[in-house]
C-alpha cells in the first residue's frame, strides 16, 4: 500500500514555489477577509492573469467592505465590464451590503454563516474560512479534483465523482496552514499538475502519486462519455 501523501511536502514545496499574486499575504500574516472575498469572486471562471489587474483597481477604489456596500451598483458593474458574468458583479455587491448589515461590516469566520450569504457558494466560503480565518476547510476547484483523482487514481467518471474526490481531499489536509494549503493545491494544480503534459518530475508528490505510478496521470479525471 502506497503511503498517504504528506501534506507538510507540498507545503514545503509551496514555500519555495508558490505563484506571487496581488491578492494573496506575505508568508506567515492572514489575508484581509474582504481581499480574499473579492479575489474569490473574481477568480470563478476567469484566469488570474486577467483578474490581477481589476483586483488591484476594486481595491484601490473600494479598499474595505463599507466603501464597496456604500458604491452605487452602477459603478460597480461599469468597473466589472470586461471580465465577465455579471452576476458576480451584483453578487459581490449585495454580499458587501450584508456583511454590513448583518455582521457590522466583518466577515464571519465560519463556513456555515459565510455560505448564507447573497453570492457565496461553497466553494468560496471555504476559501475565505481557510484563507483569511486559518479554518480547516477545502475550497475543492478543479484544480484540487485533478489531483486528487491522480494522486489516488480514481476511477469513477466526473461529474459523479466529486462527492468521492472532496472526501478523499479532505483526507490530505494539513493540521495546520490551512490556506496555505488551499493555495498550494491550487498552485500544484496550475504549475505542475496541469490537465496535459504534468511536470510529474517537479512534483512534490510524484512518489505516492497512484496515477503516476500506472504511468497514465493524464488519463485521470477520468470524464464520463457526453
Ligand atoms: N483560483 C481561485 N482562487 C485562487 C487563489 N487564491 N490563488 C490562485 N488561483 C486561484
Amino acid at each position: 500500500v502506497p503511503a498517504l501523501p504528506d501534506p507538510g511536502a507540498l507545503l514545503a514545496w509551496y514555500d519555495r514555489h508558490q505563484r506571487r499574486l496581488p491578492w494573496r499575504a506575505p508568508s506567515g500574516l492572514r489575508q484581509d477577509p474582504y481581499r480574499v472575498f473579492l479575489s474569490e469572486i473574481m477568480l470563478q471562471q476567469t484566469t488570474v492573469v486577467t483578474v490581477a489587474p481589476y483586483y488591484d483597481a476594486f481595491l484601490r477604489r473600494w479598499p474595505d467592505v463599507e466603501a464597496l456596500a456604500d458604491a452605487p451598483l452602477e459603478e460597480v458593474l461599469s468597473a466589472w465590464a470586461g471580465l465577465g458574468y455579471y452576476a458576480r458583479a451584483r453578487n459581490l455587491h449585495a454580499c458587501a451590503k450584508a456583511v454590513c448589515e448583518r455582521h457590522g461590516g466583518q466577515f464571519p469566520a465560519d463556513e456555515e454563516a459565510l455560505l448564507a450569504l447573497p453570492g457565496i457558494g461553497p466553494y468560496t466560503a471555504a476559501a475565505i474560512a481557510a484563507i483569511a480565518f486559518e479554518r480547516r476547510a477545502a475550497p475543492v476547484d478543479g484544480n484540487w479534483e485533478r489531483v486528487v483523482a491522480r494522486l489516488f487514481a480514481v476511477a469513477d467518471p466526473l461529474p459523479k465523482a466529486r462527492a468521492k474526490l472532496r472526501v478523499l481531499a479532505l483526507t490530505l489536509l494539513p493540521r495546520a496552514r490551512y490556506g496555505d494549503f488551499a493555495q498550494a493545491m491550487m498552485d500544484l494544480g496550475a504549475t505542475i499538475c496541469t490537465p496535459r503534459k504534468p511536470a510529474c518530475a517537479l512534483c512534490p508528490w510524484q512518489s505516492p502519486c497512484a496515477a503516476r505510478a500506472l504511468g497514465a496521470p493524464e488519463r485521470y479525471p477520468v470524464k464520463a462519455a457526453k
